[in-house]
């Protein structure tokens, strides 16, 4: 079925799109914990129990148990075949579907949507120049008429039809790149940004492909931003980083912080390596995008608990970016502070006094780990290395990942063996193991198999000597596949994963793992127990093959064949 179209495109895609964002088009999703919910399309209900997963790109339904990624949905759900899925997919997100023609007829398509972006851009621009309130705003705000010149902002009238008036005959152009809003049946569509200071987001090419609008007074939202469109994905994106890559083009820091605000005053003062995250937290795309430009990262956030949480999550999506050579620190702001207002009060020098207080990444894992523990006793020294094991695992091969175990060594007072590279079998949570194993009725390989599937990063956390696994096991064949996958593939996750078996007979068994929950009580499991219970898993893995081989079989010669070799 996916013959035609590429294997490789189809991951990229499905690495593009966001399942919430498909599924919320068609079905309205609320967010309930890490998750969205709604009530499922697939049958008849009162109470939601479709649940979508956006780190795992995964839907799920328990009561009709309907489930699968993106390309499932469309399929299932506007009745489309596989290859129409993919077409509109990839019009979601501005990619062509590689196969000849069609493609250079695509990417002509998005010509004028660009064109049309940078006209706006200049449309507000120029409304800027005529607006005294918007002027006098910006320059409230500290910004020289030179700054909002470098970062093309602009501002847009109130009204619901002006971007219609000024570009007669484009409003399928204006709707498709997010700037008018479909009107209710029978009703004209309508600006999207009104009476807005208006940040044209730019992407690394410098072309305009979105926009950031802010109120000029108290009003809600503070920030309006363009949705997700054929040119503008803002998971991939990061703004500020045109502007910067062109004014510090030596720059060997890269400064992340959350607000297009930050980022204009930052450069106002001369601090021009800036960027900012588009409303979501810092992921690994992101971390891989920056480090393509300069070897380190700093990561600005409050210091308040909503900015340690994000900043414990651009810790985890940076730990596989860590190549030898890549470096990332953080820097906590003081209560109340952001950038914009910390480099106002105390000017440039002050904040980069204030940079100099910046924690090294692998110093603020410990202390994040340390933080809930007792430290004087073995016990929260042997916790403390339990939890990092699996998170240092993430870190490439190399010098870096050697010395943050040397740090966790000096910090337990031990040191710990190569062998002890990977996390260990035994874990605080051997109860909840014994539970998921009996109650759910799963054997050590559908455990293993859907540990891979949901939490694909786990088949890091095993060196590659401990995959030696008999593949004459029932299930084994599937999972040294997906390990394969897996190891391959840092960035790969369980959508992805799934359509590499869409053509074979396990798939319906693999999707229904997908969506399985690990506990008989659906308790969300969390990223390191899932890496603790991978282990375990291959640990009894290993134990039944050295039990049912015969000394004729040479193990190691097998999974050599099967390319389990590690990079
Ligand atoms: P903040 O609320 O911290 O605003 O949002 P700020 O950057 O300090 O803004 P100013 O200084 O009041 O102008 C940080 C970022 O979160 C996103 C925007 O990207 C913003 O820059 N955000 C915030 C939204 O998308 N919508 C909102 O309503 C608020
Ligand atoms: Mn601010």
């Amino acid at each position: 079925m996916a013959g035609q179209i590429p294997q490789h495109f189809i991951d990229d895609l499905l690495a593009k799109v966001d399942i919430v964002d498909v599924i919320d088009q068609r079905v309205t999703l609320k967010k309930s914990g890490s998750n969205y919910s709604a009530c499922c399309p697939f049958h008849n209900e009162k109470t939601p129990s479709f649940t979508v997963s956006q780190s795992k790109q995964f839907y799920h339904c328990f009561g009709c148990s309907a489930n699968g990624n993106a390309i499932s949905f469309l399929m299932e759900y506007e009745g489309m075949h596989f290859v129409d899925a993919i077409e509109s997919l990839a019009d979601s997100v501005g990619l062509d579907v590689p196969r000849d023609q069609q493609a250079a007829q695509q990417r002509d398509d998005s010509k004028p949507l660009y064109a049309l972006m940078a006209s706006i851009a200049s449309f507000y621009q120029a409304e800027l120049r005529k607006s005294p309130e918007a002027i006098d705003y910006l320059k409230a705000r500290g910004l020289s008429g030179d700054t909002a010149r470098r970062f093309g902002i602009g501002y847009v009238p109130d009204g619901w039809d002006g971007l219609q008036k000024q570009f007669p005959g484009e409003e399928a152009a204006l709707l498709k790149t997010g700037m008018l809003i479909k009107g209710d049946a029978g009703k004209r569509p309508y600006q999207r940004f009104r009476h807005r200071i208006m940040f044209p987001i730019r992407d690394r090419r410098g072309r305009v492909i979105g926009f950031g609008g802010r109120v000029l007074d108290q009003q809600e939202p503070k920030y309006l931003n363009s949705p997700e469109t054929p040119l503008f994905h803002k998971g991939s994106e990061l703004y500020g980083l045109y502007e910067a890559r062109k004014a510090a083009q030596d720059a060997t820091t890269a400064i992340v912080v959350e607000g297009y605000m930050d980022v204009v005053v930052l450069a106002q003062h001369g601090i021009d390596n800036a960027v900012a995250t588009l409303g979501t937290a810092a992921n690994q795309q992101h971390s891989e995008m920056l480090f393509r430009t300069v070897p380190n990262i700093v990561f600005c956030f409050d210091g308040d608990r909503a900015g340690r949480a994000a900043a414990w999550r651009a810790l985890t999506a940076t730990l596989p970016c860590l190549t030898d050579g890549h470096d990332a620190h953080f820097l906590f702001l003081p209560d109340g502070e952001d950038p914009d207002s910390l480099v106002r009060s105390r000017g440039a020098a002050g904040f980069r006094d204030l940079m100099s207080s910046r924690t090294p990444i692998i110093d603020y894992l410990y202390e994040h780990l340390a933080s809930d523990l007792d430290m004087r006793g073995i016990g929260g020294k042997a916790m403390l290395a339990e939890k990092a094991k699996p998170l240092l695992a993430t870190i490439p091969k190399g010098v870096y990942r050697q010395l943050a175990l040397r740090r966790l060594e000096v910090l337990i007072g031990l040191p710990l063996g190569s062998e002890h590279a990977g996390p260990s079998s035994t874990t605080a949570t051997g109860a909840h193991r014994i539970l998921a194993a009996r109650d759910a009725g799963l054997t050590p390989m559908s455990r293993a198999v859907l540990l891979c599937l949901q939490h694909p990063a786990v088949v890091r956390a095993v060196p590659a000597d401990d995959y030696e696994i008999n593949p004459e096991l029932p299930g084994a064949d599937v999972l040294l596949k997906l390990i394969g996958f897996c190891d391959s593939d840092p960035g790969i996750t369980t959508a992805r994963l799934l359509e590499r078996f869409r053509d074979g007979k396990q798939y319906a068994y693999l999707v229904k793992l997908a969506g399985k929950s690990y506990y008989p009580d659906a308790r969300e499991l969390d990223e390191m127990t899932a890496v603790n219970e991978f282990v375990h898993c291959i640990a009894r893995l290993r134990e039944r093959s050295r039990k049912n081989l015969t000394d004729k079989v040479e193990l190691s010669a097998r999974t050599g064949l099967l390319g389990l070799r590690r990079r």
